[in-house]
């Protein structure tokens, strides 16, 4: 079709179009379609935001796809819940603007829940227990985590790490080095660029376990305050809320979270160990 044939079909059709409507505007609406049976409306899929580059809680395996601990976790409540999730790979930073946006509909990402963000969006039951760890090489000096005040220490932007590493060093401390992964800060200990890094036990556990080469070894200290991840969902969203803290009281009723703990990390959780209430775990260093 030539280009002036061309724009006279769309001419054409933009006129009968005007026609149409035009007519539509003098006479009532046209005849409602026949009716065929309605498409029955698809079921909501609720999108999950997770930073999957934190392994064991989620990661991205060989084919892209995201698997770990939170990811079963969520996927179990929501086939408990009869509701729909897909995983959604999404930055941290950024993570909790994108549900208060309702670009997410709820985030799992071993996140903690805090007060301050308490404030900003809605947590449910606490589904895991965690405390920071420090990861040094295995020559370290480092014994406790007062001694990383004279020392550059690697954090992800914006986590319950850098909260503490900010409070020990100062605001405006220029020693500390801020990643927008875990996995970079340690890829940065193991390179001599920082030395140390403070993230979330469960994750510097599994990365030392899965990089001997990179000849790290952690310490633990009880100045740390027990954290506990929640799953959160927009402020006010208590129609959510209230289906997954139903099914993750259900999984936990049935076996199904012990299963799945006991999968990536080896035993069942302490029974009914209320985390802020039960004995600090002994320091891991010696
Ligand atoms: N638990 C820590 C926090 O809430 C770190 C979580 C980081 N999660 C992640 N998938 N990168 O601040």
């Amino acid at each position: 079709m030539t280009f002036t044939t061309r724009r006279f079909v769309q001419t054409a059709s933009l006129l009968a179009a005007g026609l149409v409507l035009a007519a539509c505007g003098k006479k009532e609406a046209p005849p409602a379609a026949a009716p065929v049976a309605p498409a029955p409306a698809p079921a909501k899929v609720y999108v999950v935001g997770t930073d999957a580059a934190y392994a064991p809680f989620e990661s991205q395996n060989e084919k892209g796809e995201i698997v770990g601990f939170d990811i079963e976790v969520v996927s179990a409540i929501a086939k408990k819940a009869g509701i729909e999730v897909k995983f959604v790979n999404t930055p941290w930073e950024g993570i909790f603007n994108a549900l208060g946006q309702g670009d997410r509909d709820m985030v799992v990402s071993a996140v903690t829940i805090t007060e301050e963000r308490k404030g900003t969006m809605d947590f449910t039951d606490p589904y895991f227990d965690a405390q920071q760890l420090i990861a040094v090489k295995e020559n370290s000096k480092v014994a406790k985590f007062a001694d990383l005040k004279k020392l550059k220490v690697g954090v992800q932007t914006g986590t319950t790490g850098d909260e503490a590493v900010t409070k020990l060093l100062g605001k405006t401390s220029t020693a500390i080095k801020r990643f927008e992964s875990t996995p970079l800060a340690l890829k940065e200990l193991e390179s001599g660029g920082v030395d140390a890094v403070v993230a979330d036990n469960g994750v510097v556990i599994h990365y030392v376990a899965n990089n001997p080469g990179g000849k790290f070894k952690t310490v633990a200290d009880k100045e740390f305050v027990p954290e506990q991840y929640g799953i959160a969902v927009k402020k006010g969203n208590a129609e959510l809320l209230g289906k997954l803290n139903k099914g993750l009281a259900d999984i936990k009723a049935d076996g199904t979270y012990n299963t799945i703990y006991a999968k990536y990390f080896g035993a069942a959780p302490a029974a009914a160990a209320p985390a802020a209430a039960a004995a600090p775990a002994p320091a891991a260093s010696k």
